[in-house]
């Protein structure tokens, strides 16, 4: 499952694969986008697959031990609640929570562009804000937040994310050079091995990442935009005992 600002999406994910297993399924996201709405929506969709073993959920914010920590894109009343409590209360037993971008970033190094690569490897989630996860050999860094490193006076996401691109209604390379302007900052802190881009403007990396100017080489995402979805479910499957 992956919790969205303005979607909440569903599916059986086969794991062998690294797909989704037939049509997922999606319903907006409630507005406000309380906790409660939202978990009902999430238990309405596992209950339509008639699914009764592990669940895995993505957040669009910190995640640590079942808790939101942050909540920039979606109702600010999420910021120290217990999803896992909340969850588990409509679907027992089943639930594994985490950060969307460290859900997709976990698709992407199994199945996708990151695929046996070692060394320090940034996956950027391009959406209504910047999420971002980090590898060390293959190892997550879970909950990095680059999304909102500070780029010429503002929150990198406000500026390069894709609904910055929306919003202003941007061409490519006019959005390129918010990304490239971005990248550049976070370059300066960070000296990656390989950055891989994902989100919904991954389909349309031919328009764009050719443009960058950046030192680390960027990869477009192969799993797109249901990478969030198969990470959680891989999470839901390893982390079972732990
Ligand atoms: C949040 C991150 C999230 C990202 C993508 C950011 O605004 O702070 O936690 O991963 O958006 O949804």
């Amino acid at each position: 499952m992956d919790i969205g600002g303005s979607g909440i999406k569903g599916c059986l994910v086969d794991l062998e694969q690294g797909r989704l297993l037939g049509e997922r399924i999606r319903v907006e996201t409630p507005q406000p986008s309380l906790p409660a709405s939202v978990y009902a929506a999430v238990a309405e969709i596992v209950t339509q697959f008639e699914w009764t073993g592990r669940v895995g959920v993505t957040f669009p914010g910190v995640m640590k031990r079942g808790v939101a920590h942050t909540a920039a894109n979606v109702d600010k009343s999420w910021i120290g609640t217990d999803v896992d409590a909340g969850l588990d209360a409509l679907i027992p037993g089943t639930v594994e929570t985490l950060n969307d971008a460290d859900a997709a970033g976990i698709a992407e190094m199994r199945y996708g562009a990151g695929r046996d690569r070692r060394g320090v490897v940034l996956m950027l989630t391009f959406g209504t804000g910047i999420g971002s996860a980090l590898f060390v050999d293959g190892h997550l860094v879970p909950n990095t937040e680059f999304g909102h490193i500070q780029v010429d006076g503002e929150d990198g996401e406000r500026r390069a994310s894709a609904a910055a691109r929306e919003r202003e209604d941007l061409s490519y390379p006019e959005w390129a050079k918010r990304v490239d302007r971005y990248l550049d900052v976070l370059e300066a802190g960070l000296w990656p091995d390989l950055i891989i881009v994902g989100g919904g403007v991954s389909k349309k990396a031919a328009k764009w990442v050719p443009l960058l100017s950046t030192r680390t080489p960027v990869l477009a995402a192969e799993l797109q935009n249901d990478a969030g979805i198969v990470g959680a479910a891989l999470a839901a499957h390893e982390r079972r005992d732990g």
